[in-house]
């Protein structure tokens, strides 16, 4: 199980504060089963923008430390900006695993009008975008083809174990399991922040996808080891919502 999403490295933005703190969330990470946790802090081009000497300074203090229990590697979550295929270009801003795949932020209320252009920008530039959980955001929530139109072009998605196990509500649950089951999800992240109320905790939210949607779970298996490779995949394809056409069938049945 790889682990795509978590602020593990200390003092860097609002996750881990310590190295303490970052070795108790990769401790957690162990006893998750996770044998591969992406080490990725949020990057705000011209806000927070991050020292990448710093940055490798401190993963590799935790590489070190952890190097024969559990894979640590290099990333970041960049929030939306017009300027992210500037800087992937200019190597200002690095993939997961300094990979093609380069996971990207939405505001969770908003989502930009340049948003699909940056996108596409980023494809031509040879970068495979993959968007951080979808499903918290709102715009998303309201109109999913949002979401739709971007992996259409090519985008991937990574989804908060914390939303299929309730973290953030029942909305964002029901929503993310819906996601789920049409193939519109291709890995998970913990997108832990700390070791108390937002932990690197997977292997629930895991297993829920197994239960949801056995192939999606069996494509995880098979791809996401591909994608820290820096190896090309083939998404499965977007499939209806079963579950939407069994509550018509309930409901017409209960008309009878
Ligand atoms: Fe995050």
């Amino acid at each position: 199980m790889i682990d795509f999403h978590s602020h593990i490295i200390w003092d860097i933005d609002d996750g881990s504060k310590d190295f303490r703190m970052s070795s108790d969330m990769i401790e957690n990470s162990i006893c998750q089963n996770v044998q591969c946790i992406c080490a990725t802090p949020h990057f705000i081009i011209d806000e927070q923008e991050i020292d990448k000497t710093v940055y490798h300074e401190k993963l590799n203090a935790l590489k070190e430390s952890y190097s024969n229990k559990i894979n640590i590697l290099s990333g970041i979550e960049v929030y939306i900006n017009p300027n992210i295929p500037k800087y992937y270009k200019e190597k200002k801003i690095w993939g997961i695993n300094d990979s093609r795949y380069v996971l990207i932020e939405l505001p969770m209320r908003d989502y930009p009008i340049y948003t699909k252009d940056v996108f596409y920008e980023l494809i031509i530039l040879g970068a495979k975008p993959i968007i951080a959980h979808p499903e918290r955001n709102l715009k998303i929530q309201q109109n999913m083809n949002l979401l739709t139109d971007l992996l259409d072009e090519g985008a991937l998605a990574q989804m908060n174990a914390g939303s299929l196990t309730g973290m953030f509500g029942n909305h964002v649950k029901e929503f993310a399991e819906k996601l789920i089951r049409t193939n519109r999800i291709h890995m998970i992240g913990s997108d832990g922040h700390n070791n108390r109320s937002r932990k690197t905790d997977m292997l629930s939210a895991y297993e829920t996808v197994g239960k949801l949607n056995k192939d999606l779970y069996q494509w995880m298996e098979e791809n996401t080891n591909k994608i820290v490779k820096d190896i090309d995949i083939t998404p499965l394809k977007i499939v209806e919502d079963k579950e939407k056409k069994f509550n018509i069938l309930n409901l017409f049945n209960r008309k009878k």
